[in-house]
């Protein structure tokens, strides 16, 4: 599988996932291949008479947006998103994510938390019978005594904690903070690894996104699957 056949799969995955955005709304905003997709998408929409508003997950996804032509919100203000749309590293078979690859799983979760539904698109390759194995787990953490929260994460996970770098450099999330990459064999409990997690001094949010999802978008070859996830 060529990374331009995955690609494909990815913009089939945004193409269903634009159908969830009525006239009107207001859009949380992913980051990442797949929702370059979507931005284009909705741009077309936008330039073609919707209307709609956005909120955006990163500076990158909020300079795409623009060029897109896409409205943004730009106050913090408390915000009513009808939907917010984004891509994912790993989706489990509860429809529980790995996010955080492209370290803006900070925003991605305030933006998902504050929206009505929760629109996940992903290419085939994303579906694992269990999160973690080979896509580690993205930590954000305070760079104030980040070695011993690291450390504490290492103890909790019995797994390998590495400092992410960029460029030769600890990698900087928008927010100023660390990210530490967790490599943990096989996530059982999604659920309560988040918990414990979120309970250490210095973590600010984990990748770890359990009983968000309101719709899993699969681009496959045989088409896109649409899974509409019970709400419990
Ligand atoms: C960004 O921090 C991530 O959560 C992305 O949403 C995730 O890595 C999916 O990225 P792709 O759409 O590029 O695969």
């Amino acid at each position: 599988m060529t990374s331009g056949n995955l690609d494909s799969f990815k913009r089939s995955a945004a193409l269903k996932a634009v159908e969830f955005v009525r006239d009107g709304m207001v859009v949380g905003l992913g980051t990442g291949s797949t929702a370059k997709h979507l931005l284009i998408a909705l741009g077309e929409q936008v330039r073609a008479g919707k209307k709609l508003r956005g909120v955006p997950t990163s500076q990158e996804t909020a300079a795409l947006a623009r060029e897109s032509g896409i409205p943004l919100i730009d106050t913090e203000d408390q915000w009513e998103i009808d939907v917010a749309i984004d891509g994912a590293d790993q989706v489990d078979p509860n429809f529980n994510l790995i996010k955080g690859g492209g370290g803006a799983l900070l925003k991605e979760k305030i933006v998902a938390a504050s929206a009505k539904q929760f629109v996940v698109m992903v290419d085939y390759t994303k579906q694992v019978p269990a999160l973690g194995g080979p896509f580690p787990l993205a930590i954000e953490v305070i760079p104030f005594g980040w070695g011993s929260t690291a450390h504490r994460i290492e103890a909790l996970t019995k797994s390998r904690v590495v400092l992410r770098e960029r460029d030769g450099a600890p990698f900087k999330t928008e927010a100023g903070h660390l990210i530490v990459d967790v490599h943990i064999d096989r996530i059982d409990r999604p659920g309560e690894l988040e918990t414990a997690l979120n309970l250490i001094p210095g973590v600010v949010e984990t990748g770890l996104f359990v009983g968000r999802t309101s719709v899993l978008i699969v681009g496959t070859p045989q088409g896109v699957h649409t899974l509409h996830v019970p709400r419990k």
